[in-house]
């Protein structure tokens, strides 16, 4: 199921009868709205309320409810790895249900619960192709097992778990493809917990949803908690907000809980293929974290060159479907991009800035292809721009 214009009329209609009813609450705010709007975007929610007339005699609202993690100096989180962190509230709260479930737990891509498990001394193996979560969140604790992989391939790690945990990236592929890891790891009266995707996070999603579940429904009983799960708006996304007619809600994001009871874990039907994408190298430099496609088109003309309607370098969206997205060649955590023309010569600079140096230090003998003074000029203040 993919989006179609018919999709996209019924999405709008279902969203403007959502905003209406939530603008017409007593002490009805921007961010309240926003935050009650079951996934639809927060620039999509204000030029949805403009169209409607509502967003004017709506006040923002209180600035922020939650305080985001402490960050500063550590690899920031990264939308090309789905990196949206559960707010400490949703980690606890987590942590009980979960503990309560079972006496050990699998978890798949859930790094901030899976510390919160152990720290609360619950065993716990965590399954994940990002090591960069140890820098981020210290002192993790003792019985927690982390089996660093990639969740398209066979998980390397023990059977039978009386609970596991998933929070996959918000598409119904990723969802059934870990799923069936969930599924195959799990023991046969155990329970799984699936965050998922709410309903107008995009025009498809409340069919995907419903496909979704009756593929679930193979596997056990099902009940949803609505919104029970709360996303910190990590730097990328703050980026967007900050370059929109939004204010920036600190806590917007929320996901639905889904409990699967499970009776044949084998039941479940063989997922869909899984698009990898691109592959990537990761720098860090600095708290951000950049990453540069291994492939790059080489279209651009300069070694480092700004993307058509990406002001300031900000892609002003978080959405695969964004068309801007082909043209990416370098991606920052503060959701900054740009097209690479050379791509030897931006991975060196990126090098070097990751060993301590800073963008002011670059000379052409630091390369090992021949650059150009005004080129290396240009690559700097281009390099400090995307690196702000
Ligand atoms: C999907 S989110 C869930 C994070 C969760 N909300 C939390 O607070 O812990 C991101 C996590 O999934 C991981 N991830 C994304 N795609 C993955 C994949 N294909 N295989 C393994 N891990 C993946 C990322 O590295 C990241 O840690």
């Amino acid at each position: 199921m993919t989006d179609t214009p018919a999709s996209e009329t019924t999405y709008r209609h279902r969203l403007d009868e959502r905003l209406e009813r939530l603008a017409n609450r007593p002490g009805a705010t921007i961010r309240r709205v926003v935050r009650g709007s079951r996934g639809a975007f927060p620039t999509l929610v204000h030029e949805r309320l403009t169209a409607l007339g509502l967003a004017e005699s709506l006040p923002d609202g209180e600035p922020a409810r939650v305080e985001p993690p402490d960050t500063i100096g550590k690899p920031e989180l990264h939308p090309l790895d789905f990196e949206w962190y559960f707010t400490d509230d949703t980690v606890r709260s987590l942590v009980r249900t979960l503990g309560d479930a079972g006496d050990r737990v699998l978890c798949l891509g859930t790094p901030t619960v899976a510390v919160g498990l152990a720290r609360a001394g619950v065993p716990v193996t965590l399954v994940d192709r990002n090591p960069l979560f140890r820098m981020r969140l210290d002192d993790v604790p003792e019985p927690l097992t982390f089996v660093n992989q990639d969740l398209t391939e066979p998980i390397d790690a023990e059977t039978a778990f009386p609970v596991v945990f998933l929070d996959p990236p918000w598409y119904p592929e990723h969802t059934h493809s870990w799923l069936a890891s969930a599924c195959r790891h799990v023991a046969a009266d155990g329970r799984i917990y699936v965050a998922t995707f709410p309903p107008l996070v995009r025009p498809a999603a409340a069919t995907q949803r419903s496909e979704l579940f009756d593929t679930i429904r193979h596997v056990g009983s099902l009940s949803v908690d609505d919104d029970a799960l709360v996303y910190y708006t990590p730097p990328f996304e703050r980026a967007v907000l900050e370059h929109s007619d939004v204010p920036v809600i600190s806590d917007w994001r929320r996901g639905d809980l889904v409990r699967i009871d499970v009776r044949d874990p084998s039941a479940l039907p063989d997922p869909p293929r899984v698009e990898t994408g691109s592959d990537w190298e990761t720098f860090v430099t600095n708290g951000r974290v950049v990453k540069l496609r291994t492939t790059v088109s080489g279209a651009a003309s300069e070694p480092l060159a700004p993307i058509d309607g990406c002001e300031d370098y900000v892609l002003p969206s978080v959405s695969r479907r964004d068309a801007r997205r082909n043209h990416v060649d370098l991606w920052t955590s503060r959701n900054r991009v740009a097209a690479v023309g050379n791509r030897s010569v931006v991975a060196e600079a990126l090098e070097l800035l990751e060993d301590g140096g800073s963008v002011s230090e670059l000379r052409p003998a630091a390369f090992s292809v021949s650059i150009d003074e005004p080129t290396l000029e240009r690559l700097a203040t281009r390099l400090e721009a995307v690196l702000a």
